[in-house]
Formats: structure tokens, C-alpha cells, sequence
């Protein structure tokens, strides 16, 4: 992937509406449930980013006829679950942590062995927390030291149902278990202490799959029938709030902005950020509310607020809006006041350590930062005050590349990146729609 520097010029007023990419997270369930289906799911509003497209080659790997019918309609003629083949090369999930964590689970109860690798930032990233629960169904591993891609999963050939708490608030290790259950006889139960995004309890009920979920004492505590028919859904996949953010946090921060952003999701358990940012005095509205598909959805409409405040942002909503701290540190540097943010220590395991990537660019642009392994704290400067003009770092992160070209349209001088490739994994579309509300995002010569 050749490295593209960014440059992000202190803009005028953002305005117009955005239209935001399809949900990732959907994205890929929509692809690999329609993949464990009888027959043929159609899906309209597919995010056609990188990770995405990753997930559709590897899916017709593993067996699955999937089809792109353009303009974001796509097909999966699927092969019932227990039905994967064995592929016959190495399958290469790019950037994408739920890619690759997701498929893993769902190919761990097959009689088949699968070899997955990623990007340098993919490889880098902890898996044991999935290989550790297949492990119960009889799912074999062996990867690189510390439990990292390069890794082979040889899938349980007479797999048992489990019954797991997960040990960290990560929907991906519980969609792992799930999707691992599902070919398993019997009952597999997860739990989990925190909720996280529930889009794959949502969907398997949705493709006809026993899933009760129960709240307890202990947590969530969710129970899968192994070995259903899942039978072939018409999916329209809603816009993604995580992409949302950061026009949304851009209007928020550039005086005079005003920028609809239509058909957002705001499932509970994905919109922690719209709370938060309303919570700071963000003129943050929800518009022409309702249900789409049995999720709450809303047209947002930003406009520039002045009068944000720095809060505690309390760590019980860090599941809710864990992509979303970086482009929240943009916001909290142009309010007034300090922003903390506690419980998030899962943000050092993600694309990039996601605290430390943001602590050094926003530092390098003039902002004070302080962080500890779990927590981080931003002292807002108020509106137009940043300083910018610095190049910070992206590490191989979308969101992070994303939130320093947000910087930049709030700030006094400019700010770059010394990569925005990544941007490409879930937003392929971010420079001409910004541009179209008034950004003025620029390519630079290395
Ligand atoms: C995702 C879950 C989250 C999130 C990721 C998408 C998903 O990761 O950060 O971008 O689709 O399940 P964790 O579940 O590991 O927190």
C-alpha cells in the first residue's frame, strides 16, 4: 500500500450534509453470517473499505459465492454452517482486527485448517484472546510468540459446546465464541460483564438462529443452539456512527458549521460519543428519529459550539464508543476545561496503541496531554485556540489519521500525517465528502 502524507488547512465553515459509508461492523457480519446461510443474502449499503473487501475474498475462500453488483449491492450464496472448505491459500485480513477475529471464530468448529496473516499493524495485535476460548471447542493454534498473526487455526473436528465470560469488553471475542458455537452441538453460552455492540446476538436472531440473552448478576449472559439452518437474510446496512464522528466532531469545533448527517444508527450500544459530546454542550441534535432494520436511527445535525466543556467521561460508556476517543480528544481539545477518560485501556490494543498515538500528535500541535495505562486526560484550549502544525504519526490507524485531519480544520496552523492510507479500511470516501462540506484536505509529497 504506497504511504500517502495528508495535510489538513485550517478550513471556514463546514456545511451540507454528509452521507457516511455503510456500518463496518455490519459489514462484516453481513458478509460471513450470509456465508454460514443456505442460499443467497442480498445486502444493500455494504461498506466497500478495505477491511470489508478483505472479508468478501475471504469468505469465497472458505467456500462462499459472493457477488458485487455495484453501487454497494452485493450477494452471498452461502454454504450452511459446517460447510466451509478448506482454502487453499493464506488469508490475508489486511488491517482488520474484526476480520480476521470474526472469520476465525466462524471457521474453528469446521474440520478444516486456515492460515491467516494481516498488515504489520494486524500482526502486532493479541489473538490469544480468541484462540484461548476455541481452544475449549477443540480448535487448535499455533502463531508467532505472544500469540500473534501469522497463525494457523486447525478447526475442531468433534467440537464441544462451551460456556465462556469473557475476560475483556471486546464484541469481537465474544462474536468469535458465538459464531464458533454455532456449528458446536448443543448450547454455547457467553457472558459478558460489560455490554458491548450486540450486532451479532441482532443478526443470528435475525437468520433464524436460537440466541436467548439474558441479563444477570453476573453480566450479559447470552445462550446460542448450535447447529441451526441459518437461513439467507436482505440486509440494508445502516450508516456507521463510528464514521459519523468525525464530520459530526468537525462541525462541532470549525466556527459557522452547520452539516446533516443523515440515517445514523444509534444503537445503545454504539452511540456513547453523541451522549458524551452533548454532555460537553455540543449543539448536537437528532433529527426525524426512528426504526430501520429493528435499530434506532436519526438524521444528526451538527453545528459549531462554541461553549463545550471538558467532563469525566465515566469508563461504563467506554464499550460504547471505544473507536471514538481519538476524534472525542480533538473535540476535548477545543473545549474549555480537562476531558478524562477512564477504562480504556483497550485502546492500547487497537489499530495502534490508540492513547499514545493521539497523546504524541496532539502534544506535537500545541495541546497538553496526560495519560496512565487505563486512563487519559485533554486540557481544552477553547475555540480557534490550538495550535496545530505539526506532522503527527497515524501508525497504520485509520481513525487516528482521520482525527488529526479533523484537527486540522479547528486549528491555527495546519496539520499533517504522514500516512493517511489507512484511511482507505473504512472510509474510503473521507476527503471528497469533507472536502464537499469545505475541508480543505490535501495529498503531500513525502
Ligand atoms: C468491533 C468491535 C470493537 C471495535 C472494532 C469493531 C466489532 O473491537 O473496536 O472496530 O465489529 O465487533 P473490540 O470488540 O475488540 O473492542
Amino acid at each position: 500500500m504506497p504511504v500517502i502524507p495528508m495535510t489538513s488547512t485550517p478550513c471556514g465553515p463546514l456545511t451540507g450534509v454528509a452521507e457516511v459509508p455503510g456500518d463496518k461492523s455490519i459489514s462484516h457480519r453481513s458478509l460471513i453470517l450470509g456465508a454460514m446461510a443456505v442460499g443467497e443474502t442480498r445486502i444493500t449499503g455494504l461498506l466497500e473499505g478495505d477491511d470489508v473487501l478483505d472479508t468478501a475474498r475471504a469468505m469465497r475462500a472458505f467456500g462462499a459465492e459472493v457477488t458485487n453488483h455495484g453501487g454497494g449491492s452485493w450477494s452471498v450464496h452461502g454454504v450452511g454452517v459446517g460447510g466451509f472448505g478448506e482454502p487453499d491459500q493464506v488469508i490475508d485480513c489486511g488491517n482488520s482486527g474484526t476480520g480476521v477475529r470474526l472469520i476465525m471464530g466462524a471457521m474453528a468448529t469446521s474440520p478444516i485448517t486456515a492460515t491467516f496473516t494481516g498488515d504489520a499493524s494486524l500482526n502486532g495485535r493479541p489473538m490469544a484472546r480468541i484462540t484461548d476460548p476455541l481452544a475449549l471447542f477443540g480448535t487448535q493454534s499455533v502463531g508467532r510468540d505472544g500469540g500473534r498473526l501469522p497463525m494457523t487455526i486447525v478447526g475442531a473436528p468433534d467440537p464441544v459446546p462451551v460456556c465462556y465470560s469473557v475476560p475483556v469488553p471486546s464484541a469481537q471475542v465474544k462474536s468469535a465464541v458465538l459464531l464458533a458455537g454455532l456449528n458446536a452441538p448443543g448450547q454455547t453460552v457467553v457472558i459478558e460483564r460489560e455490554a458491548t455492540r450486540d450486532h451479532t446476538e441482532r443478526m443470528l436472531v435475525g437468520f433464524g438462529a436460537e440466541v436467548t440473552v439474558e441479563q444477570t448478576d453476573q453480566g450479559r449472559v447470552i445462550t446460542l443452539t448450535g447447529q441451526p439452518e441459518l437461513k439467507p437474510q436482505t440486509i440494508a446496512v445502516p450508516r456507521d456512527p463510528s464514521s459519523a464522528a468525525f464530520p459530526v466532531c468537525a462541525a462541532l469545533i470549525v466556527p459557522g458549521s452547520d452539516v446533516l448527517v443523515p440515517g445514523i444508527g444509534l444503537n445503545p450500544t454504539r452511540a456513547g460519543l453523541f451522549t458524551t459530546l452533548r454532555e460537553m454542550g455540543a449543539d448536537l441534535t437528532y433529527e426525524n428519529e426512528r426504526t430501520e432494520g429493528g435499530e434506532p436511527v436519526a438524521d444528526l445535525r451538527a453545528r459549531f459550539s462554541p461553549d463545550m466543556k471538558g467532563i469525566n467521561v465515566p469508563p461504563e460508556r467506554a464499550a460504547s464508543m471505544i473507536d471514538e476517543y481519538p476524534v472525542l480528544s480533538v473535540v476535548a481539545a477545543h473545549a474549555t476545561g480537562i476531558t478524562m477518560m477512564t477504562g480504556v485501556r483497550e485502546l492500547r490494543v487497537k489499530e495502534s496503541d490508540r492513547i499514545a498515538a493521539m497523546a504524541d500528535g496532539l502534544r506535537a500541535c500545541g495541546i497538553s496531554v496526560e495519560d496512565g495505562e487505563d486512563w487519559w486526560s485533554v486540557t481544552g484550549m477553547g475555540p480557534k485556540s490550538v495550535p496545530g502544525g505539526a506532522t503527527c504519526v497515524s501508525h497504520l490507524d485509520h481513525r487516528i489519521a482521520m482525527s488529526f485531519m479533523v484537527l486540522g480544520m479547528g486549528a491555527q496552523n495546519p496539520v499533517s500525517v504522514d500516512d493517511g492510507s489507512p484511511i482507505a479500511t473504512s472510509f474510503p470516501i473521507f476527503e471528497p465528502l469533507m472536502g464537499g462540506l469545505g475541508a480543505n484536505l490535501s495529498r503531500t509529497s513525502g
